[in-house]
């Protein structure tokens, strides 16, 4: 019935592989940005599984630390309420774009508490733990020691204003919170004091050795090898690992008050994940965790903690009698259009609105198409996504079943015929042939090379059908033999591409499998073609993206993200002094109207509008880029590092040199005659104007 082609069907025995994402945090929602990440790491998962090995992705909610501590006190509902809430979320999410988890945990869990106390102790008992009296800033009104992100003050170095207790945003220091001039407490606004306490450290210099051969053992990529080099010569520190009361996580054992810093247990969230999934799927946790297992461990990551992935977890592991790593693979930061992810923009993107217009297949396959083994940012171009999505899915690939599937059901009751002529054969042979090659650049995680090489295969299989043309031969007599062969052969090839794409598109494979009448393909499946088999009608398996679907989603993404402060409606340049009054508003009419305190980061001429300077402002918790027309008044270099005031929910405008995301608040009647207005001293970038 059916006969083997030459292609490689070599497979070495099946490897056992865990593999992680990063825990999310629990306090906030998934957005496209972390979505580079799951999707890449689930595209990896789904294609092992294919190959046959025995696969296993598991992640979690990373639960604990002050900022979830201190947000459900804010909703007035405890931790454990607000992070089951968000683990609903978070999973309702993943679901939605097809992220196959095996299991799906939280680090707040019993497992996860047995294994960061017994790491713990071991390094304690091989003397890697020590203890230190600090000084830490405390907010004495709401009685709790300060992590460095809930304090802003003065920039010792720069003196710009509003900057976090860790490193100023706008030159870029770095410094300890001690070093701010006129230091607060985010929470509560009272001016910290520096108060004594006992912190507990790893000892992270003592893995030095077993580090830097580590870090150069081919588990890390280049760009990261590279960058750990420049930390070890600026020498190991010592991790403080412990947190005081009050703290949402796990009590240090053996101590009284003092929690586990949630970087400590967050990682061990990896091992409890795997166990809880042990427990219910009976694999064994030891072959994958002890000293010297034969089983692949994988994590997937962000760049931005490479530190805690590339040095403290390799080090914990070690220093408990665990396994560590095979490898690490971080990946880039998401952009949109260029730009990092804006919510003025609407290109902050949620997870939940994108599914409310979108297609998750489409962002699938758009980042598979963008992503490599390396860790550079990769950029969402919302019509380039549009475009490819498109031209590739709809018009390439799926095309070529629909230009088939008709003349298979019509004319030959749905049976794929049985006899190929040598040329046909060849031909999808050298689609088969190319599984290893393609099976290659997935495992290297060089996606993006794959769809390339997928598309130039559609390619090939739109231009045979184009050759053959079906159409034509289903109008001539006699030509019954060379249309079954035509229409076969497409089915066949569209199988073989869709068997390659099934990892990046699995819930569009799936409708391809039923279409097909198959109930399961592994990867060397394509090695056997389907002859004599019957095939289902065809009904569409993606439909186009429109343009506006996105426009929509961008709207809906602005709405949501501006929800506290609803848009107001346009409004007018401020009238100049001599001008009538304007026609009476209602106190609600007002209070439409968002005005923050903004700081004026920079100003630039813009030469091609004699009347525009371009500013980029601080309003605190974002930067905006505003056209103003107060060229005629103003230098630019007078108004860099000036406060002022602008309308902040002013629905952004689209100039000829850029968006334009609100307008600064002047008086006078124009030319050299108008006057930014400014606040008094001591208003803050952010600050609500009433
Ligand atoms: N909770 C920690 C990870 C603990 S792992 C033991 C954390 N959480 S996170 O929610 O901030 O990020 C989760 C993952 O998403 C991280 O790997 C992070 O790098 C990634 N991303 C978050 N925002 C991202 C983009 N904008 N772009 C790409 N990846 C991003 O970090
Ligand atoms: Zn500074």
């Amino acid at each position: 019935m059916s006969d083997k082609t030459n292609a490689n069907v070599t497979n070495a025995s099946p490897r056992k592989i865990l593999i992680t994402s990063a825990l999310p945090y629990a306090n906030g929602p998934i957005h496209l940005g972390h979505l580079v990440e799951y999707i890449q790491t689930d595209i990896w998962a789904r294609f092992q599984k294919m190959r046959g090995h025995q696969c296993t992705y598991v992640c979690a909610d990373d639960a604990h630390g002050t900022p979830i501590m201190l947000r459900a006190q804010a909703e007035g509902i405890t931790p454990e309420e607000l992070i089951a809430k968000s683990s609903q979320d978070h999973q309702a999410d993943f679901a939605g774009f097809n992220i196959a988890f095996d299991h799906y945990h939280s680090t707040n869990s019993p497992e996860n508490e047995a294994f960061a106390c017994y790491i713990y102790n071991q390094l304690k008992e091989k003397g890697h733990i020590s203890r230190k009296t600090i000084k830490q800033f405390y907010d004495p009104e709401k009685e709790m020691f300060l992590p460095d992100r809930f304090i802003k003050g003065t920039c010792p170095k720069c003196k710009a204003e509003d900057q976090y207790g860790d490193n100023c945003e706008v030159c870029g220091a770095t410094y300890t919170p001690t070093e701010l001039i006129d230091p607060k407490s985010v929470v509560s606004g009272a001016t910290p004091i520096e108060k004594e306490t006992d912190h507990l450290f790893f000892e992270l210099a003592h893995f030095e050795e077993m580090l830097k051969n580590w870090t150069h053992q081919g588990h890390l990529q280049s760009q990261i090898a590279n960058k750990l080099d420049e930390w070890f010569e600026a020498g190991l520190r010592g991790w403080d690992i412990s947190r005081d009361a009050p703290y949402f996580g796990f009590q240090i054992p053996g101590e009284t008050d003092k929690y586990f810093y949630v970087w400590l247990d967050a990682p061990v969230g990896y091992m409890a994940s795997f166990k809880a999934y042990c427990d219910k799927s009976g694999l064994n946790f030891d072959e994958y965790w002890q000293a010297g297992s034969e089983a692949e461990l994988y994590h997937f990551i962000g760049k931005d903690i490479i530190y805690f992935h590339a040095l403290f977890w390799p080090a914990m592991l070690a220093g408990a009698g665990f396994r560590t790593p095979d490898a690490i693979y971080a990946h880039g930061f998401l952009t949109v259009d260029g730009q990092k992810m804006s919510k003025s923009r609407g290109t902050f993107i949620m997870a939940k609105t994108y599914l409310d217009h979108l297609n998750p297949e489409y962002l699938r396959y758009y980042f598979a198409a963008k992503l490599s083994s390396r860790i550079d940012d990769i950029d969402l171009n919302l019509e380039d996504f549009a475009q490819r999505v498109n031209s590739d899915l709809v018009g390439k690939v799926v095309n070529i079943a629909s230009r088939c599937a008709g003349f298979v059901v019509k004319k030959f009751d749905g049976q794929l015929s049985s006899n190929w002529s040598d040329e046909a054969q060849s031909l999808y042979e050298s689609f088969a042939n190319e599984s290893e090659m393609i099976a290659q650049l997935y495992e290297q995680r060089d996606y993006g090379q794959a769809m390339r090489e997928i598309m130039a295969l559609a390619d090939r299989a739109n231009e045979y059908i184009a050759e053959t043309a079906p159409w034509v031969l289903a109008k001539q007599e006699g030509k019954e033999a060379e249309l079954h062969e035509s229409v076969s052969l497409g089915i066949n090839l569209f199988r073989v591409l869709m068997t390659y794409l099934a990892p990046v598109i699995p819930e569009t494979a799936e409708k391809a499998k039923a279409f097909l009448n198959i109930d399961d393909w592994q990867w060397n499946d394509v090695a056997t073609p389907l002859k004599q088999h019957s095939i289902n009608k065809f009904n569409a398996l993606l439909t186009r993206l429109e343009m506006d679907q996105i426009d929509k989603m961008l709207e809906d993404s602005k709405k949501t993200l501006t929800a506290q402060a609803p848009a107001a409606s346009e409004s007018k340049q401020p009238a100049a002094d001599l001008d009538p009054l304007a026609e009476e508003i209602s106190i609600d009419d007002f209070a439409k109207i968002d005005l923050r305190v903004a700081k004026i980061l920079n100003a630039e001429a813009v030469p091609e509008a004699n009347k525009l300077l371009k500013l980029t402002l601080d309003i605190g918790f974002e930067q905006r880029q505003v056209f103003a027309g107060i060229k005629s008044a103003y230098e630019p270099e007078q108004l860099i590092g000036k406060m002022t005031v602008m309308v902040a929910n002013l629905k952004p405008r689209k100039m000829r040199f850029g968006m334009s995301e609100g307008m600064v608040l002047a008086a006078g009647p124009g030319g050299s005659d108008l006057f930014v207005l400014s606040p008094d001293e001591g208003a803050q970038p952010g600050m609500r104007v009433k």
